[in-house]
């Protein structure tokens, strides 16, 4: 059988550990795939940037849509971030091209998911986002395969681990919010901005993608009530601790009878709890489904290494010739917020 051929636009802290990792992986990859996985082409905003990758042989495309319409790719990556473009005229052009796309790009899709879905069930390609919430944790697939036949009436966690990694030090070591955020910068952790991370609307994004999913309902970003950390001082912590408490920014969307409350703000947690206990970047998801306990999946949530994983297993599906409806079922049948407790499914 062909080899997969990969195009990656984006070659930072994910997109360089993805092309390592289709190198190390590559007789792992193509085992469970039925057939090799090849990166032909590539493309990112410097050139001659060192990247610490072997790109020999691998063609350097002039720009992110050249890349997306490369007649060598049969998938096009997405790792370059951001809501609008080139980012969201490179995965249009792909899935137009009936190209599959892997993305991690959450503000891309919270923004612009339903759309670029059609675009992907019309044209026949899959559009793979698991890195896009809880980087290596499989909660795009538990939510969407494991948990398919299951009501879910809530779905809440740690889903930014900046957040969580700057909480965590704030607390235990008694450094400063910007301290910590220069180290979540450093280690890769934090968005390109990391306002989007800190005032709470890199959760909300991927909270809205995990609502959709949960509840069959359109990804509405707008929806969501946000609140950050960028506010919260050493003291606060301190005074959380005193009482018997942890800071968390977490989360939430749940069904009530108005329709689904989608909310992200910072919330003092027993310090008895489990989510307390979820320190540095992990990221943590709790999921109620009707009938069965709650399931918690727990891990990494940011980092290169973490977050190419589910890129690479995305690839993986793609090779495999899996496609699932991006949101769990057609776009058509996704309801409007507020109107999904009507129902149940
Ligand atoms: P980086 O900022 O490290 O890398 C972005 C890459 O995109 C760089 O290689 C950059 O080029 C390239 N790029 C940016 N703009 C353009 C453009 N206009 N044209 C061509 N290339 C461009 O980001 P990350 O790797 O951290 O994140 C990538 C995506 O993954 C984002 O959507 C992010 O939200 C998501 N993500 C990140 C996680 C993480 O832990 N870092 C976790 C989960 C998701 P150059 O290098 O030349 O500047
Ligand atoms: N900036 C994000 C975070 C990356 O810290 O969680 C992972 O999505």
């Amino acid at each position: 059988v062909a080899p997969l051929k990969v195009g990656i636009a984006g070659l930072g802290t994910v997109g360089a550990e993805v092309v390592r990792l289709i190198e190390t992986q590559a007789r792992v990859l193509a085992g469970r795939s039925g057939r090799g996985i090849r990166v032909v082409a590539v493309t990112a905003r410097s050139k001659a940037k060192k990247r610490g990758v072997d790109l020999r042989g691998v063609d350097w495309a002039k720009d992110p849509i050249s890349l997306a319409t490369h007649p060598e790719v049969d998938c096009f990556v997405e790792l370059m971030g951001g809501a609008g473009d080139p980012a969201l005229s490179a995965v249009e052009a792909a899935l137009g091209a009936g190209k599959s796309v892997v993305t991690a790009n959450k503000a891309l899709l919270a923004k612009h998911g339903l759309k670029l879905a059609k675009a992907a069930e019309k044209n026949g390609g899959a559009l793979n986002f698991e890195a896009a919430v809880g980087a290596a944790i499989p909660v795009i697939k538990t939510l969407r395969e494991g948990l398919a036949g299951t009501g879910i009436n809530r779905v809440y966690g740690i889903l930014n681990g900046t957040c969580n990694y700057i909480l965590t030090r704030m607390e235990q070591e008694g450094l400063s919010f910007a301290e910590c955020l220069k180290d979540a910068q450093r280690l890769g952790y934090a968005e390109a901005n990391p306002s989007f991370d800190v005032d709470g609307h890199d959760t909300a994004q991927k909270l809205a993608i995990l609502a959709s999913l949960a509840f069959g309902t359109k990804v509405a970003q707008s929806a969501v009530y946000v609140e950050g950390i960028s506010s919260i001082a050493p003291e606060d912590l301190r005074a959380a601790d005193d009482l018997g408490y942890r800071l968390k920014l977490l989360g939430v969307a749940v069904r009530t009878a108005k329709g689904i409350e989608q909310r992200v703000h910072p919330t003092m947690v027993p310090k008895s709890s489990s989510i307390a206990q979820v320190m540095g970047v992990t990221n943590a998801v709790t999921i109620d489904g009707e009938g069965i306990p709650p399931i918690t999946l727990v891990g990494p949530g940011a980092g290169g290494a973490a977050t190419a994983s589910a890129v690479v297993a995305d690839i993986a599906d793609v090779a495999r010739g899996i496609r699932a409806n991006p949101f769990g079922r057609p776009i058509s049948q996704l309801r409007d917020t507020q109107k999904a407790p009507m129902e149940r499914h």
